[in-house]
């Protein structure tokens, strides 16, 4: 199939290179297997478009999709997508019944369990669970002291025909930290909570835990599957090895054509609170890209590609643009209708996700995912 990127992009565009994806699941699969890979596709695809990147992950052999909330998996029903999707994020106000009918896994904490049987009864149709073990978190998941009692009461369910216990999971805290021994422990809280359920009938298809860091650092918490999603993004999990040092390819190109380049006079003030000011004539050069599309406010200093060149942010970004000094020898001229590339690949130099998460305090999850709606997403790569 041929490539589709489009001729001329949109003049403000985060790009998502599909085979990047599919590269990304196939190194993870090797990774992990015998364990199946679930893509988490949550927050839109960690803002990378939920449908697209399910596709293309689901094509690379992945087997399951993760998202937070049942409204996720039912826009990746909606598209079309029949793929086994697990939602484990709840509040008593969470539509069960649609999500029954649409045969869409649930995490349970024990909470739920009667309101997803009612679901089940009105559906008549057996709802599938994963009980959720709480193994140290702190988030969402039956506390140690509340499993046993969580299980029995899904295996009486699952006895009256209206519960299938599909599977057992838990979430690493510190997985990011391979030397720190909390992960053990919640190791072990888990094997023992599988036992626990096994112990009481419930026929695991799957018992999951590891998310990206535990994929590539523990591969004794793989288990039958591996819940992962910054990875698939091409992005490390961790706050010392890059993406190239996992194999990984980062898929989010974001970027803009400039709007404006100017000569200004020595002293220039740049942006509301007049910051930053030239300390020389300068040219500045405008992005039309500000907080309103994601750019944290925060990002005075980050990198910003022009040209074969890097420039940081000078001065506060506003709602909808940043502003580069570009430098007293520039000629403004030649930067019209230029490419601004905040962060992509780096394969050429230029600035990553991970440096602005440096740059802005952040995270790479973070960066990515918060770039907003008003970003045309344009996709390239075979999928596409
Ligand atoms: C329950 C759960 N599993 C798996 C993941 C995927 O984690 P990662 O992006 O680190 O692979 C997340 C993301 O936060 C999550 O909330």
């Amino acid at each position: 199939m041929p490539t589709t990127r489009l001729s001329r992009l949109p003049e403000r565009a985060a790009v998502v290179d599909l085979d990047a994806i599919r590269h990304n699941v196939r190194v993870i699969r090797k990774v992990a297997e015998p364990a199946r890979l679930m893509a988490v596709v949550k927050a839109d695809g960690y803002g990378h478009g939920s449908v697209q990147v399910a596709r293309a992950a689901l094509a690379a052999g992945a087997s399951w999709l993760g998202v937070a909330h049942i409204s996720e998996a039912l826009t990746l029903r909606a598209a079309g997508i029949d793929a086994p999707i697990l939602a484990w994020l709840h509040t008593p106000d969470s539509n069960f019944s649609a999500a029954v009918a649409a045969g869409i896994d649930l995490g349970c904490s024990g909470w739920e369990l009667e309101a997803i049987v009612a679901a089940a009864r009105e559906q008549e149709r057996p709802a599938r669970v994963h009980l959720k073990i709480d193994t140290g978190l702190g988030r969402n998941g039956a506390p140690a002291d509340r499993w046993e009692a969580v299980v029995g009461e899904a295996v009486q369910y699952q006895d009256e025909g209206l519960l299938r216990v599909a599977g057992v999971f838990s979430h690493f805290a510190v997985a990011d930290e391979p030397e720190r021994p909390e992960t053990d422990l919640q190791l072990d809280a888990f094997r023992e909570a599988i036992a626990l359920a096994e112990d009481a009938g419930c026929d695991l298809e799957v018992r999951h835990i590891a998310n990206s860091p535990a994929v590539f650092s523990r591969p004794d918490s793989h288990f039958d599957l591996v819940r992962v999603g910054i990875s698939v993004y091409g992005l490390s999990p961790f706050a010392d090895q890059t993406s190239a040092d996992l194999g990984l390819r980062p898929a989010m190109t974001l970027r803009a054509t400039l709007s404006q380049a100017k000569r200004v006079p020595a002293e220039q003030g740049v942006s509301y609170g007049l910051s930053y000011r030239t300390s020389s004539p300068s040219a500045l050069g405008l992005v039309p890209l500000g907080y309103a599309d994601g750019v944290p406010r925060t990002s005075e200093g980050g990198p910003v590609r022009i040209a074969g060149r890097t420039y940081p942010v000078v001065g506060r970004v506003a709602m909808d643009q940043i502003v580069v000094d570009l430098g007293p020898d520039a000629d403004p001229k030649a930067f019209r209708g230029a490419e601004a590339v905040l962060f992509g690949t780096g394969d050429d130099g230029g600035p990553t996700a991970d440096d602005w998460a440096r740059a802005t305090g952040t995270i790479n999850y973070e960066i990515v995912t918060r770039i907003s709606p008003r970003v045309p997403r344009v996709y390239e790569g075979e999928d596409a």
